[in-house]
């Protein structure tokens, strides 16, 4: 496994990209020693705006973000030269930049809400990840479904949920994110569900998330990935760095 470049998006808003690719981000920097470059595609400037609320208190684990839009393929290839990992976070519609990202991501997330129209995005993500496969054909592309229910006569939604995805034959991760107030709590000051409540059973569903995806049974073994990573790539294990003179060099 070389570099990496995960795509959070879907063309459904509010689904939970920007703030699953946040505390995605956080999760890999803090806890697995990750150099995270955390990408907005989004005009609205939702993971900017987080990022630099954060980048204000410097007790936090810092987190690079910046914007891109359109064909931005070269340009996460040139970002990933100096970054273990690059997280893109798509914005609202079938845009160029969630195109341009599939075209080379080596894993996607996209957050459904257990919700019928949610649902009805499957479709044509599908048609879309079928395409882009074609020329990225090691994009391992995953639904996740996001803001779940929690009572438990409402848990046949979410299991209906996982079934919709099978059936398109997209695969869908076993762990959820449940609906929970710590999310919406935490992204106001800029922190994430690990900082806000690091115990916490949403931080644990960040965790579990993430490892599913990147097929690890613990934090512990994806950050021997990413030293593992460095070292093949002669970086050695530097510290969780990067100014923004560094992200304007490595689009430059
Ligand atoms: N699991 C969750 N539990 C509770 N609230 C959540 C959860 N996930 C996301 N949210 C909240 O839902 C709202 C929308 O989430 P978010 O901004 O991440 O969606 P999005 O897909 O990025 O939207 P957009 O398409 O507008 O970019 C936010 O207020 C966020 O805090
Ligand atoms: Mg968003």
């Amino acid at each position: 496994m070389g570099i990496m470049i995960l795509l959070i998006g879907g063309e459904k808003g509010g689904s939970g990209k920007s703030c699953l690719a946040q505390n995605t981000a956080v999760y890999l920097a803090k806890e697995c020693g990750a150099s995270v470059m955390l990408v907005d595609c989004d005009p609205q400037r939702t993971s900017a705006d987080w990022a630099q609320t954060r980048g204000n208190n410097s007790k936090l684990t810092k987190i690079n973000c910046v914007q891109m839009y359109g064909k931005i393929r070269n340009d996460l290839l040139s970002l990933q030269k100096a970054y273990d990992i690059i997280i893109v976070d798509c914005g609202g519609q079938d845009s160029l930049a969630l195109r341009a990202t599939l075209s080379v991501a080596n894993y996607a997330m996209l957050p459904l809400r257990p919700k019928r129209r949610d649902l009805k995005t499957v479709s044509h993500m599908d048609e879309l990840l079928a395409t882009c496969q074609m020329i990225n054909p090691d994009l391992k592309a995953h639904f996740v479904i996001t803001q779940c229910p929690s009572l438990p006569n409402q848990a046949k939604r979410i299991w209906e949920a996982k079934e919709v995805c099978k059936t398109w034959g997209i695969p869908v991760l076993e762990g959820v994110t449940y609906h929970r107030n710590v999310y919406d709590d935490s992204e106001e000051s800029g922190l994430s569900v690990i900082e806000q409540d690091s115990e916490g059973k949403a931080s644990d569903e960040i965790r579990s998330l993430v490892n599913e995806l990147m097929e690890v049974s613990n934090t512990e073994e994806l950050a021997t990935r990413f030293r593992e990573q460095r070292e093949q790539l002669g970086r050695g294990t530097y510290a969780i760095s990067g100014s923004k003179e560094k992200a304007a060099y490595a689009i430059a």
